[in-house]
């Protein structure tokens, strides 16, 4: 019996994030189709210790993730990803950083392939911390993004992940910027990935025409996108328990009527639906679901556990 150990540059090195969109979206796909049980994730400490879990039926596999989160600490996110399956009693640990930043960034990636308008090219990404490096990989994966301009209340990690994807995205024209309504008004698609407790833009912000993914607030007290977006734009969830549970956003927009459940359409189906109609504004709103681990740690577990 062995256990593999990743470390964080391991799982990197292991997974391109065009393969972590694709097993992403097979996973969106199997989730609608009811082949996962994944009960909602177990928050304890306020949200500061979480535990989510996931067993995909088809190939009796499951995984686990534990971890920490604190945002007076870089990384805010840290613990482990654990395999395993029924037929090998070999399994395999995986940093939970990696992991989750590839697997949140893959399923923004996923959504906005399918809701961002098809030559879309300019991304404010607002919240320049752990998540965001990814967030933007995966957008420039589906969408070769042409310009790119940067928001944190931080100016100095804002520049700091200018300069990173600057060396890695040839021809995108990268700035920073530090107020976010400003920022907003000529993107094609937006990126949100701060803890903030309120809206970080009036929705009179956003032009016209734009694709908005939100993946910061994962509490019912925190809120990153207004309620008349929300009530005004084609709104695709992850998994409607966990938006339910957690999702300050979408609670605060039901409790002041400006939505109901039925505006809210999950990302699975929406995958295998009617093509997106790019007229109107869309939101992809995720708090994170342990298939999309799942989905990760297959991928390692297929290059280093066959
Ligand atoms: N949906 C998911 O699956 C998922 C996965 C991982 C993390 N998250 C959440 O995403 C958020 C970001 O995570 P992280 O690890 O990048 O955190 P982080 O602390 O590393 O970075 C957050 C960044 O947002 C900036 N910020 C805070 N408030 C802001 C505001 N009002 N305007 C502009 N910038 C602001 C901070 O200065 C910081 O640079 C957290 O709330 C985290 O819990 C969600």
């Amino acid at each position: 019996m062995k256990t593999i150990n990743l470390s964080a540059q391991e799982v990197r090195e292991a997974v391109s994030m065009r393969e972590a969109i694709d097993a992403v979206r097979r996973g969106f796909v199997d989730l609608a189709g009811g082949e996962f049980e994944m009960p909602t994730r177990t928050a304890l400490r306020n949200g500061q210790f979480l535990v989510m879990s996931a067993h995909h039926r088809p190939t009796e596999s499951a995984m686990i993730k534990t971890l920490s989160l604190n945002f007076d600490r870089v990384p805010a996110i840290a613990g482990t990803v654990t395999w395993s399956t029924l037929d090998k009693v070999d399994s395999l640990i995986a940093d939970a950083g990696a992991v989750t930043t590839l697997r949140t960034g893959a399923a923004v990636g996923v959504a906005t392939d399918l809701l961002a308008a098809p030559d879309a090219d300019r991304l404010t990404l607002i919240g320049a911390g752990g998540q965001a490096p990814d967030q933007v990989r995966a957008v420039h994966t589906v969408r070769p993004l042409r310009h790119l301009t940067i928001v944190d209340t931080n100016t100095e990690r804002a520049g700091a992940l200018a300069d990173t994807l600057q060396a890695e995205l040839d021809g995108t024209e990268i700035r920073t910027a530090t107020d976010p309504a400003a920022a907003v008004s000529d993107a094609h698609i937006v990126c949100c990935a701060t803890p903030a407790t309120s809206p970080l833009f009036p929705e009179s912000a956003l032009p016209a025409q734009v694709h908005v993914n939100a993946i910061g607030a994962f509490r019912p007290t925190m809120r990153e996108l207004p309620d008349e977006l929300l009530a005004n734009s084609t709104v695709i969830i992850d998994e409607l328990d966990a938006i339910l549970e957690e999702s300050g956003e979408i609670l605060h927009a039901l409790e002041a009527g400006a939505i109901t459940k039925d505006d809210l359409t999950e990302l699975g189906p929406a995958l295998t639906a009617a093509p997106t109609d790019h007229g109107k504004r869309t939101v992809f709103k995720t708090v994170g679901v342990a298939m999309q681990d799942w989905a990760i740690a297959r991928l390692l577990a297929d290059k280093f556990l066959s």
